[in-house]
C-alpha cells in the first residue's frame, strides 16, 4: 500500500519526504485555508518536492467550470492529480478530464455505489472517507472492504485511496482491507513508527553496547 501525506504544509512534507517513505500528497480546500498560502503557489512548491502524485481540488461545483479549473491545475505540473467532488457534475468533469489524459481523484466518497459511479467515470483514484463515517457511529473500514470487492469483481482499475485517516489502526486496517493507498496526516505518519517497547529496547541495547567498550567502526 502506498502512503500519501494529507497536508498542505510544506515544512511537514520536507521532513516526511526525507524518510523516503512518502509516495504522494493530497490536499483539500480546508488544508489550503489552514496553510494560509496561495493555492497554486503551494501546489507548485509541493510538486517540486516530489515526482509522486499531488492532489489539488477544484473549487467550483459546476462541471464546465470544474473542467476549466482542472486544466489550469493540471498545467501547474505533470504530477498534479485533479480532485473532484462525488456529484454528477464532478463525475461529468472527471469523464472529460480523463479523456484528456488528466489523472483524477474523486473525493468525498461515503458509499460503495458512489465509488462504482466514480470508477465508471474513469477516476484514477477514489477517496472513501473512513474517519468521517466512524464519527457518525458507522464502520468506515467496511466501505474500503466493499469497494475493494466491487472493483476486483468488475475489473475496475481505479485505485482505492483510504482518506480521513485518524490513527495508525486505520492505516493498518486499510492495508489489510486492500486499499491501494492511504493518505494520512503528518501526525499519524509519526505515530506509525512509535512503540514504547521499541524505545525501551533500543535504550537497553545502546546502554549494554556501551558497557562492552567495543566499536564496530
Ligand atoms: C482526503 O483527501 C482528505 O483531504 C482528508 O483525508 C479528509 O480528512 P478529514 O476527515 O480528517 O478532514
Amino acid at each position: 500500500m502506498k502512503i500519501f501525506l494529507d497536508t498542505a504544509e510544506t515544512g511537514e512534507l520536507k521532513s516526511a519526504f526525507a524518510t523516503g517513505l512518502i509516495d504522494g500528497v493530497t490536499t483539500n480546500p480546508s488544508l489550503i485555508a489552514k496553510s494560509g498560502r496561495d493555492f497554486k503557489e503551494v501546489v507548485a512548491e509541493i510538486c517540486e518536492m516530489t515526482d509522486g502524485p499531488v492532489s489539488a481540488e477544484v473549487a467550483s461545483t459546476e462541471a464546465e467550470v470544474m473542467v476549466k479549473e482542472g486544466r489550469i491545475l493540471s498545467d501547474i505540473a505533470s504530477n498534479v492529480v485533479v480532485k473532484l467532488p462525488l456529484t454528477f457534475e464532478g463525475l461529468s468533469a472527471c469523464r472529460e478530464l480523463t479523456e484528456d489524459g488528466i489523472d483524477t481523484n474523486v473525493t468525498l466518497c461515503f458509499t460503495a455505489a458512489q465509488a462504482w459511479l466514480a470508477a465508471k467515470a474513469g477516476a484514477t483514484y477514489i477517496s472513501p472517507f473512513i474517519g468521517r463515517l466512524d464519527d457518525l457511529g458507522m464502520n468506515g473500514m467496511e466501505l474500503i472492504e466493499e469497494i475493494r470487492i466491487l472493483y476486483d469483481q468488475h475489473g475496475y482499475e481505479t485505485q482505492v485511496l483510504a482518506a480521513s485517516i485518524r490513527g495508525p489502526v486505520h492505516v493498518k486496517e486499510a492495508a489489510l482491507a486492500g486499499a491501494d493507498v492511504a493518505t494520512i496526516p503528518p501526525k499519524v505518519f509519526s505515530q506509525l513508527i512509535k512503540h514504547p517497547l521499541t524505545d525501551k529496547g533500543l535504550d537497553d541495547f545502546v546502554k549494554d553496547w556501551k558497557g562492552t567498550g567495543q566499536s564496530i567502526l
